[in-house]
């Protein structure tokens, strides 16, 4: 069964398709622009994504949004992380965390599931902190900013299977492919 991948975003498609090839799905990236509610939820907004674009398309698909939250931020931009990328951008959150000590932050991804008989959502945390600078690599989102637990490099300066290892994405899509297999939704799996 093929899945479609709804996204604009040529940057998750990378990482996403990547993904799918490791667990044996056949995914085909489709730039079909979703509808997209406010939300404070990723979850939400990934949720009725995928419904409204199950509505239209009567072809199973996922869709997903991500946030980024800060702590010193009080969770800020979260779900509005495409809104205040383009606007403040990277040396903007730099300059609203000049001086403090908390760098703490997390990326969270909702990924949204539709085939018809039902929705479904799978979710994916990675921890880590802001850098004090915008760091060199990757260009995608906040990605030359964000250092995840564990390393010494930002998500930026990891090739796409390195980031694929740890990332938010890849922990939702790990959910997304066990219910997959569980389901039978499958072509056939490689592990
Ligand atoms: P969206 O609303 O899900 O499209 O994503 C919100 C914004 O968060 C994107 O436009 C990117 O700027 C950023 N973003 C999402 N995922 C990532 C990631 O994995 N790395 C860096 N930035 C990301």
């Amino acid at each position: 069964m093929q899945i479609l991948f709804l996204s604009s975003n040529r940057h998750k498609a990378e990482e996403i398709i990547g993904m799918s090839k490791a667990f044996g799905i056949d995914l085909k990236w489709s730039r079909y622009e979703k509808l997209e509610i406010q939300s404070g939820d990723t979850s939400e907004v990934a949720r009725t994504s995928a419904a409204l674009a199950y509505a239209a398309l009567r072809k199973p698909l996922i869709v997903e949004d991500s946030g980024l939250f800060i702590d010193a931020l009080k969770g800020f931009p979260g779900p509005y992380a495409s809104f205040v990328y383009h606007t403040i951008g990277l040396e903007g959150i730099l300059a609203l965390l000049d001086g403090k000590r908390d760098r703490g932050a997390h990326f969270k991804t909702s990924i949204g599931y539709a085939d018809g008989s039902s929705t479904r959502i799978f979710e994916g945390i990675v921890h880590g902190s802001i850098s004090d600078r915008v760091h060199r690599g990757r260009a995608f989102g906040y990605d030359p900013i964000f250092v995840p637990s564990g390393s010494k490099k930002t998500f930026s300066e990891m090739g796409v299977l390195e980031k694929n290892k740890i990332s938010h994405r890849m922990r939702a899509f790990e959910q997304l492919a066990e219910y997959l297999i569980k389901n039978n939704a499958k072509e056939k799996v490689i592990k």
